[in-house]
């Protein structure tokens, strides 16, 4: 006998529909209290079951996985990324995870973690510019463009400037594009009409021909650069002998760069927005950067594990601003969760937002507590508590890349500088494909210690 699941009707087909595609994040802590954290409602004329519930999402992403595929969501993101991980599905996906996952093994990454810090010092010698100029930065778009060089540089190394700044403004266009698709889905048929969409081939278009040309200068010219590019250029598969073709090169590569910057961007911009809201929090971070970095402008690759408040203080972060904020699925076959019958073609929407601030799971959610991330305690958690990487064989392959990345920047900045929250409008979060600041972020930048 299956059961009977919660059924939200909310206010009628538009209204609930509005307020889950626009205000997500109010619609699924509201209704944690309201109508649980497994129910069903239908969205687009679509079956959705939105979920917190630890014990679905294990189901889905890591016992049951086999049956799911990514939801309909990740098809508007392959306009721009094509076939690559995020998007590709069962065995070409298997096959692309087992190429690059040799990219982001230890080795690999000390060689990208110089690459980082050259970028992260050059950015403090700008940054300390610019306090001398007495600005006002907005963080989160510091932040942004901050990691776009870094993943830039890690995928191509030896481009120069010019062409990095092109790929720059041609992906933060496409990219708008699509963010317009996903949030309007009611207005996509439009954006044939309304040039939108030729604006967006336009852009895409430019943007394929810069990466072709770099892949084919690379096939004649062979280097040794320590990027991730030619990483997965020389990867062979063990079975076939086979190598990525110029097409998978080109969708890697943009999907790493789409994956691997606002995300990290987010995380480090809510980071310091938090901070700022707790100077004792500050006080432990930087006592901690002062012992491990010493007199050094910023830590070593060795260095790195020796910051772990450093790392406990991102940790904390992203539980209450995950970057990747909703993960979304698809059945292939009908499935039972909980008791509950699925019916296959269902979408599955797992809010990590409103997991990471279920008072059962979290005392004080709505409290920035780095400890809570203190290595025994994070030993007794379900790891299914808390998500930001998300779960199962689907997980982020740049998560050591990432926490590598943020822990180099913020103890960097945080060892020289102080920042101060001078924002007009109220710091809240915009759910669109990462969680990003509404307003953005501004902050009084004053440098503490010569870079
Ligand atoms: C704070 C930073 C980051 C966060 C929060 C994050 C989060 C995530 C999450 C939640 C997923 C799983 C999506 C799903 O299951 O539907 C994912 C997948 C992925 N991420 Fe990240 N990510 C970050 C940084 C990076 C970086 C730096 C890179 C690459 C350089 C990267 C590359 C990828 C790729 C390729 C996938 C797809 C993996 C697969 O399906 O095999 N991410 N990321």
């Amino acid at each position: 006998m299956s059961k009977i699941i919660p059924v939200y009707k909310g206010d009628g087909f538009f209204k609930r529909n509005a307020e889950f595609f626009t205000d997500s994040l109010n619609f699924t802590m509201r209704n944690l209290e309201e109508v649980g954290d497994f129910y069903y409602s239908n969205m687009m004329m679509r079956d959705y079951y939105i979920t917190s519930n630890p014990e679905v999402v294990k189901h889905v992403l890591v016992d049951n996985q086999k049956n799911y595929i990514k939801s309909p969501a990740y098809q508007t993101l392959k306009l721009i990324i094509g076939n690559g991980l995020l998007t590709n599905e069962g065995d070409f996906w298997r096959k692309q995870r087992r190429l690059a996952q040799p990219a982001f093994y230890k080795g690999q990454l000390e060689a990208l973690f110089y690459v980082m810090q050259n970028i992260t010092l050059d950015f403090c010698g700008n940054l300390s510019q610019k306090c001398k100029q007495d600005e006002h930065l907005d963080v989160a778009e510091e932040m942004t463009k901050l990691t776009a060089d870094i993943v830039l540089k890690t995928l191509f190394t030896s481009e120069n400037d010019s062409n990095q700044k092109e790929m720059y403004d041609a992906v933060g266009a496409a990219q708008e594009f699509v963010v317009f698709c996903m949030q309007n889905p009611h207005l996509v048929p439009f954006t044939y009409l309304n040039g939108k969409r030729k604006n967006f081939y336009k852009n895409k278009a430019k943007l394929d021909q810069a990466i072709f040309n770099i892949i084919e200068s690379r096939r004649v010219n062979k280097t040794d650069a320590p990027d991730l590019l030619n990483m997965l250029m020389g990867v062979q598969d063990a079975d076939t002998g086979e190598v990525m073709s110029n097409q998978q090169l080109r969708d890697e590569m943009m999907t790493m760069y789409a994956a691997g910057h606002e995300t990290s961007a987010n995380s480090l911009s809510w980071t310091l927005y938090l901070l700022s809201q707790h100077p004792e929090i500050v006080e432990r971070l930087r006592a901690e950067a002062q012992f491990v970095i010493g007199n050094e402008v910023c830590p070593s690759f060795a260095d790195l594990r020796r910051l772990q408040y450093t790392k406990q203080v991102i940790e904390e972060s992203m539980r209450l601003f995950p970057p990747a904020w909703s993960l979304g699925r698809e059945n292939l076959q009908d499935d039972k969760i909980l008791g509950y019958d699925i019916p296959k073609g269902s979408i599955i929407f797992i809010s990590n937002y409103t997991l990471h601030r279920d008072p059962r799971f979290w005392k004080d959610p709505e409290v920035f507590n780095p400890d809570r991330f203190d290595p025994e305690l994070v030993k007794a958690r379900p790891k299914t508590h808390y998500l930001p990487f998300g779960a199962g064989p689907r997980m982020c392959i740049g998560n050591h890349f990432a926490m590598m990345e943020m822990q180099l920047i913020l103890s960097t900045l945080i060892n020289h500088f102080d920042f101060e929250l001078t924002n007009d409008e109220e710091v809240i979060p915009q759910a669109l494909v990462t969680l990003k600041p509404k307003f953005g972020i501004k902050m009084k930048v004053r440098e503490l210690v010569p870079v």
